[in-house]
């Protein structure tokens, strides 16, 4: 059952939330808009660092961006300095007024260990407790939560230790990522820490790992205890995965034939369309072509997707990729 969180309405008795994981570089406001379309209930921003916040780094500050419809939204920061993060959270919290603040303790990536954030505080537990303490004191009328690893390695696996601290500290709830800083992305995510988590602490856990439809959704929610599921790689090339773990959740069996090629092109022109009306202005250019990268994983499941991709980089406007969806749409169905 969904653990009830006084100041994060969306747990409780009856409700199972579906989180749009973080993913820097790819949930921006126009990717996060088809998810939301899609049934995402909660999103986060992708990991923003505290000092470029400080600075008043226009780019920082644009990855924090959300729209009204996007709520409930967090916005996710990262750092190793307590004051900075506090001040961070503060300023981020008076411009944007997001519905929960979420720290970073996951971020695998050699540049964020290495100034001992992200999961290279899950190596110094203390300084992760500071950290969180400063935040908490900086931004009392906020929810704060938190989204970590299980460790920095299998020898060292500190999830149920470091969450029950968290709970004590203010932290409302809590996603985990069942697998260790060491495991990168590889291997399996390890649910059986991750129920571990969950049973050992009051405030909702929010499950992470490999969920990548609504059977593996079902099972996780069957077994783990978690209060909702956070959903990463898998929403990159199908953004209806929400969609279709709610339909699971609601005993619907899979569509027939999954989605159809017109509503995979359909997505793929909403995202640029979304995508251009939030960067291409501002980097006055129409040209398409530095974001046909986030494209790709939508033409997963196209008829000959890998040629649609070498066609795709010979599309130059907006006009371009639609004319392409026409011609390829016509070859499909002959
Ligand atoms: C390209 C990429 C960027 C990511 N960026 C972030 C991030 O900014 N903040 C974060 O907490 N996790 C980040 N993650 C981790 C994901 O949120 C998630 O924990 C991980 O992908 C496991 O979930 P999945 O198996 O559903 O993909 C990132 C993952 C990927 C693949």
């Amino acid at each position: 059952m969904s653990k009830a969180a006084p100041r994060l309405p969306w747990f409780g008795p009856g409700k199972f939330p579906l989180y749009l994981a973080p993913m820097a570089r790819h949930t921006d406001v126009a990717f996060r808009q088809v998810c939301k379309e899609q049934g995402a209930d909660v999103m986060v921003t992708e990991f923003v660092q505290s000092e470029a916040l400080i600075r008043d780094n226009f780019k920082a500050w644009e990855m924090v961006d959300f729209t009204e419809a996007q709520r409930p939204m967090g916005v996710q920061i990262f750092g190793a300095t307590p004051a900075s993060m506090a001040e961070a959270a503060r300023l981020v919290c008076e411009r944007v007024r997001p519905d929960f603040l979420d720290l970073n303790f996951g971020c695998p990536a050699h540049k964020v260990i290495e100034q001992n954030a992200g999961s290279g505080l899950l190596r110094c537990p203390p300084l992760l407790y500071d950290l969180v303490k400063a935040v908490k004191d900086a931004i009392p009328h906020v929810p704060l939560t938190a989204k970590m690893r299980l460790g920095w390695d299998y020898a060292t696996v500190v999830a149920v230790e470091v969450a029950g601290r968290l709970q004590e500290l203010g932290v409302e709830a809590l996603a985990v990522h069942g697998r260790t800083k060491e495991q990168g992305y590889s291997g399996e995510a390890h649910w059986g820490w991750i129920s571990q988590v969950a049973a050992a602490v009051d405030i909702p856990v929010i499950g992470n790992g490999d969920v990548k439809d609504g059977a593996s959704a079902l099972l996780r929610r069957r077994e783990s205890g978690v209060s909702g599921l956070m959903i990463g790689r898998a929403a990159l090339g199908n953004p209806w995965i929400f969609r279709q773990i709610k339909e699971a959740m609601g005993g619907q069996a899979d569509q027939p034939g999954g989605i159809s090629a017109t509503e995979r092109w359909n997505c793929i022109i909403r995202l640029a369309e979304l995508t251009i009306e939030v960067h291409a202005s501002r980097l006055g250019t129409r040209d398409v072509r530095w974001m046909l990268d986030r494209m790709h994983p939508l033409t997963q499941g196209l008829p000959g997707s890998r040629k649609l991709r070498d066609r795709m980089r010979h599309c130059l406007t907006l006009a371009d990729l639609r004319r392409l969806r026409d011609e390829h749409l016509a070859e499909a169905v002959k």
